[in-house]
C-alpha cells in the first residue's frame, strides 16, 4: 500500500467517528470482552502496578476495564481524534483517576511513549488494521512494550470469508509469524473455545535477559558460586593491602611482604573473576540466541508443524544455508552418509533464505520428495529463519557466500557451525547412535555431541 492509500485507509476511521459513532454501534460493544473480564478476574494475567497500553481503544472500555483491575496507569491511544473526546467522557463518567486512566489521538505506528508499557492489549486492532500494515503493527508493538513486558491478543474469531475488511481475517499462527521475526517470543497460546466459539487469548513476551541469567545458571551453578567468593577475596585482599600500606608507613619495609601478598591475591582473583564473568556473559548470549532459534518452525513429513525446540531429545537437526542449489548440494552431498546420519537422528533443515548475488530471497525451501521428508524436514515461514541468520551473521561479521551450516546437539544446544556444506563424513563417524539404550544418555558429556 502506498503512503497515501495508507493515510486514506486511516482517515476513513476519523470519518466513522466524526459522524457521531454512538455506543452499540458497529464494533463498539459498550463494554470490555468478556474475555478479558474473565482473565483478570481469574488472575491469568496480572496488571496489577503495571503500565497498560491500549491502541486502538475506541471508547476506552479496555483502559478503564484495566485501572480497575489494578494497573497503575492504563493509556489508551486512538487515530481519529473525534473518537479520543468521546472516550474521555466516557471514562470521566466512570469514577476513575483520569490522570491514570485516559486515551490520548495519536497513530500506534508513530506515536512513542519514552517510559513503555509493561503490558499491551490488542483487542480488534490488528484486524483493523490494512493487511500490508501487518509488519509494522509487529514491529511497533516490540518497540511499544519495555523489556520483559507482555502483549496481549484477543485474537476475535472472524470469519475468512468477510475479506477484504476491515474487519480483516486474523488468526493465532498469524501473529506468531508477524511477532517472532519482529523480536517478540511466543510465551503460551490459549484457545478459549476456538475460532468459532470465542476468543483466543495469546500472550507474547521477548525473551528477557534475566531468564537467560538463569539458565546459564542452571547449566553452571558453580560458576555463580565462584564469582561471589572471588569478589570476596577481592574484596578481603583489597581492604588488607589498605590495611599493609598503613603498616609500612609505621613499621617501615617489613609490611612489604603482606602487601605484595595481598595485592597478588587481588590481581589473580580479578583476573579469574574477569573469566568468569565473560564466560557468563557468552553462555547468556548463546541461550538467549538458541532460545530464538528455538522458535523457528519446520513442518514433518506427516505435515506436522513443530518449533526446533519441540525437536530437543529426538533429532539431531543439521540446518543448511543458502541459496537453493547450495543447500540442494549440502543435501545431495549428505546421500552416502544417510544410513549412518539416519541412526544417529540426524534431521536435514535445508533453508534456502538467499537469492543468489542478493542475499535476501524469499524463495521457497527445496522441494524433497516423500522419501526423502523422512529425514529432511522443511522449514516453514523462512522470513523467521532469515531474521535469525543475518542478525548471526552480521554480529559475527560472518561472510554468507557459499552457505552456512549450523548443527545441533540432542538437546538443542548448537554443536558446531561453519561455511559451506556440513562436514557429513565426519558426523557420521561421530555421532553416536540414538537408538540403543545409551543413545542420547551420553549427549553433551563431551561438550560436543
Ligand atoms: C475496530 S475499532 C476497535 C475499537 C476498540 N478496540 C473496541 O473494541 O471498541 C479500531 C479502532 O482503531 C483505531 N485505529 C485505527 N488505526 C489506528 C492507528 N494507526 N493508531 C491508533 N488507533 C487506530 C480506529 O480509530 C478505531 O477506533
Amino acid at each position: 500500500m502506498a503512503d497515501s492509500d495508507v493515510d486514506e485507509y486511516q482517515k476513513r476511521w476519523e470519518a466513522s467517528w466524526n459522524a457521531g459513532l454512538k455506543p452499540g454501534e458497529r464494533f463498539d460493544a459498550c463494554q470490555s470482552s468478556p474475555a478479558l473480564l474473565d482473565l483478570l478476574k481469574r488472575g491469568t494475567v496480572a496488571v496489577e502496578g503495571k503500565r497498560v497500553f491500549v491502541p486502538g481503544c475506541g471508547r476506552g472500555y479496555d483502559p478503564v476495564t484495566f485501572i480497575k483491575a489494578g494497573a497503575k496507569e492504563a493509556i489508551g491511544l486512538e487515530l481519529a481524534p473525534s473518537a479520543t473526546p468521546a472516550a474521555n467522557e466516557y471514562i470521566a463518567a466512570q469514577s476513575v483517576d483520569t490522570s491514570k486512566c485516559y486515551v490520548e489521538t495519536g497513530d500506534f505506528f508513530k506515536w512513542k511513549d519514552p517510559a513503555g508499557f509493561d503490558v499491551g492489549y490488542d483487542y480488534t486492532f490488528l484486524c483493523a488494521m490494512h493487511p500490508t500494515m501487518r509488519e509494522d503493527w509487529a514491529k511497533a508493538w516490540h518497540g511499544h512494550l519495555s523489556p520483559g513486558g507482555k502483549l496481549i491478543t484477543l485474537i476475535f474469531p472472524i470469519n475468512p470469508a468477510a475479506d477484504p475488511g476491515p474487519p480483516w481475517y486474523i488468526h493465532a499462527d498469524m501473529c506468531k509469524e508477524l511477532l517472532i521475526p519482529a523480536g517478540t517470543a511466543v510465551d503460551f497460546v490459549t484457545k478459549g473455545g476456538g475460532d468459532k466459539k470465542g476468543p483466543q487469548r495469546l500472550e507474547f513476551r521477548p525473551i528477557t535477559d534475566k531468564e537467560a541469567s538463569l539458565r546459564v545458571e542452571v547449566e553452571s551453578p558453580f560458576r555463580s558460586l565462584r564469582i561471589i567468593v572471588l569478589g570476596f577475596c577481592i574484596a578481603s585482599a583489597g581492604i588488607g593491602s589498605l590495611f599493609s600500606l598503613v603498616y609500612i608507613l609505621k613499621d617501615g619495609p617489613d609490611a612489604w611482604k603482606n602487601l605484595g601478598i595481598n595485592a597478588g591475591v587481588v590481581a589473580v582473583a580479578a583476573w579469574l573473576l574477569r573469566r568468569d564473568l565473560k564466560a557468563r556473559g557468552t553462555a547468556v548470549n548463546r541461550v538467549m540466541r538458541e532460545g530464538q532459534l528455538g522458535a523457528c518452525e519446520v513442518q514433518l513429513q506427516n505435515g506436522r508443524r513443530l518449533r526446533l525446540a519441540d525437536l530437543r531429545g529426538s533429532a539431531r537437526v543439521v540446518i543448511m544455508v543458502g541459496t537453493r542449489e547450495q543447500v540442494e548440494a549440502a543435501v545431495g552431498a549428505a546421500e552416502p552418509f544417510r544410513e549412518r546420519l539416519q541412526a544417529a537422528g540426524v534431521l536435514l533443515v535445508p533453508a534456502a533464505i538467499y537469492d543468489q548475488g542478493s542475499g535476501t530471497s524469499d524463495g521457497a525451501a527445496p522441494q524433497a520428495s516423500a522419501a526423502d521428508l523422512k529425514w529432511v524436514a522443511q522449514p516453514v515461514r523462512l522470513a523467521e529463519w532469515r531474521t535469525w541468520f543475518e542478525q548471526q551473521t552480521k554480529s559475527q561479521g560472518t561472510p554468507t557466500a557459499g552457505g552456512l551450516y549450523i548443527s545441533l546437539r540432542l538437546d538443542g544446544r548448537i554443536r558446531a557451525s561453519g561455511r559451506g556444506s556440513p562436514p557429513w563424513e565426519q558426523l557420521a563417524a561421530q555421532l553416536p547412535s540414538v537408538s540403543g539404550f545409551f543413545g542420547g544418555f551420553l549427549d553433551g558429556m563431551d561438550g560436543r555431541v
